[in-house]
């Protein structure tokens, strides 16, 4: 039976618009992860949603002039739109809203109560009289009394890097109206006692394996003794209701409840499916199942500590992350791509100025793996211009072509390999398993770099066998060649689909392969170079892979 897997991206925020920051560092390595454990035959489940609780979604709601849920409700398909265009094959794209969350996040609230996990306690909290609102502690802006800066946040100072407190600001006020008259108010509030769950989530993590070594260190660094409790609930409307008397008017945390639409997506995928969301998430029932979580460095602690403290503490048998892939940060000369403060390309205007598998193959081929990675339009457009036009467009392009000119129709099955494409059948079997385990370790940049050294690999095939020399004193050597050259590109085009699906389907049907919604992971090379499946092919034609402009990539960025 082929092995279960749930693969997750973490939720992108609903609104404000999404950057290719936010597509690299989770959603777009997720996506290839699942196209390729499609290819190898696995039973994939890939679920992502928006995340659309909390004070941003309000405030842009309030600005929109639009309530909430009708601000959610455009700002979502506005978002799916965006990631089918760039190819993200999820197999469900819910909402964090959806009642199926509401429902999921109150029984784990309950479980975690009855467990002894919740506290009450009151808080101080900034009120904005002419805002009519609490606001968060970033909302509230004001002089740092540390470095004397006048924009710091409420929660911190960029200047000086300092952690503050919203009191702590001189001269504060309200981020939204600009207001100074503000308020602190005591409200009462919820927290999970994270605290109390240290040991056993250390011990949890002690249970994983191969992890990133920077998530790993990121986990630990949280994980002491120095943990606080979360605070769960906010002064909000827009959220899930808190079912707690006294709790009237209140919301859970937008980061307690958004994990938790990991599950409530799996259900509703489920239900749509007749499919058992239990075989993901649950017991005995999800015990061959695994999962895998893709997120951006700053989301490690909600992942390695709130949300694994929700699951653990509940005292149910929730099936919990087997591996977090998390990523550092795509940065735009020197700074992190951000939607708030308009720094970066954005996905929109990355699709608009060209084809997604070309930003698809350079994110992959440089994801920020092990540190941040700088986006730059002019070394961009020198790499894809090298690995797609110069090297797998033109390998395309002059095997088709060549193959079309010379032989007009079915290549002749007779003629047998020599060494020349013995050695190499041997070569590619090695390369398309190494590709392989980058895959599976989630080695992206490795992966990526494997399939351009294939790709290199096979024009040199072709230039060494030379069959546009061959045809011309020998026809059955020229079509020997040919057939070798034509499965050459299907292989490559083949281990090269989980990044650049549109452009490898496109290659497989040139070579004459077969069309098929996932082309299946190459599994006997050898019979696809030299053997039975070398024979006929019948060639079409391939459009050139264009060259891209650093100039033109250069004026879509903010
Ligand atoms: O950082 C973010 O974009 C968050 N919206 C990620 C949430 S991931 C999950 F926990 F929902
Ligand atoms: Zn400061």
């Amino acid at each position: 039976m082929s092995r279960r897997i749930l693969i997750t991206s973490a939720l992108p925020y609903v609104s404000g618009a999404k950057h290719l920051g936010n597509l690299v560092g989770s959603l777009l390595p997720a996506d290839v992860h699942a196209r390729f454990h499609r290819q190898i035959g696995s039973d994939v489940l890939f679920v992502c949603a928006t995340d659309e609780h909390g004070t941003p979604t309000e405030i842009a709601a309030a600005r929109a002039g639009l309530d909430p849920r009708r601000f959610c409700d455009e700002a979502h398909a506005r978002q799916a739109e965006t990631w089918r265009r760039f190819g993200l094959s999820f197999d469900h794209f819910g909402r964090s809203s959806a009642p199926s969350n509401h429902a999921l996040t109150q029984q784990l609230y309950r479980r975690l109560d009855a467990e002894g996990l919740i506290a009450e306690r009151g808080v101080r909290q900034v009120w904005s009289p002419a805002d009519g609102r609490y606001l968060p502690d970033r909302y509230v802006l004001g002089t740092c009394p540390h470095c004397g800066d006048a924009e710091a946040r409420g929660d911190q100072c960029d200047a000086c890097s300092v952690l503050l407190d919203p009191e702590e600001l001189i001269a504060p006020r309200s981020a939204l109206s600009g207001e100074t008259r503000l308020e602190l108010r005591e409200s009462r509030h919820l927290f999970l006692r994270q605290s109390a769950l240290v040991e056993r989530l250390n011990g949890w993590l002690d249970t994983r394996s191969g992890w990133p070594p920077f998530v790993v260190s990121l986990a630990r660094s949280w994980l002491t003794a120095d943990l606080k409790d979360r605070c769960i609930t906010r002064d909000l409307a827009w959220g899930v209701t808190v079912p707690r008397p006294g709790f009237e008017g209140k919301v859970f945390y937008v980061w307690f409840d958004a994990p938790i639409a990991y599950i409530a997506a799996t259900q509703d995928w489920a239900a749509a499916w007749g499919r058992d969301w239990r075989d993901w998430w649950w017991g005995e029932a999800a015990r061959d199942s695994r999962y895998v979580q893709f997120l951006g460095k700053d989301n490690v602690p909600f992942h390695t500590v709130s949300f694994p403290a929700t699951l653990l503490g509940s005292g149910e048998p929730w099936r919990t992350v087997d591996v977090i892939k998390g990523f550092h940060w795509l940065t735009h000369e020197g700074d992190k791509f951000s939607t708030s403060r308009n720094r970066g390309l954005s996905c929109d205007a990355a699709l608009a100025a060209l084809p997604a598998d070309i930003w698809r193959w350079w994110l992959i081929a440089n994801a920020p793996e092990t540190a941040d990675v700088t986006f730059q339009a002019a070394r961009f457009a020198t790499e894809v211009n090298k690995d797609l036009a110069d090297v797998f467009g033109n390998l395309v392009q002059r095997v088709t072509r060549f193959a079309a000119s010379a032989f007009a129709g079915p290549i002749p099955a007779e003629g047998r390999p020599d060494g020349l494409e013995r050695a190499l059948a041997a070569d590619v079997t090695r390369r398309v398993a190494a590709i392989r385990a980058h895959h599976e370790a989630r080695e992206f940049r490795r992966a990526a770099a494997e399939t351009r050294a294939l790709w290199a690999r096979a024009n040199a095939y072709v230039q060494e066998a030379a069959p546009w020399s061959a045809i011309r004193h020998d026809r059955l050597r020229a079509a020997v060649v040919t057939r070798v050259a034509l499965g050459l590109v299907e292989l490559c085009a083949t281990v090269a689909w989980s990044i650049v699906p549109s452009l490898a389907a496109s290659a497989i049907v040139a070579v004459g392969g077969t069309e098929a919604e996932v082309p299946g992971w190459p599994g006997d090379v050898e019979d696809v170079l030299i053997g039975d499946r070398s024979r006929a092919r019948v060639p079409r034609p391939f459009a050139p892979v264009a060259k891209v402009d650093a100039e033109s990539v250069g004026a879509a960025c903010r």
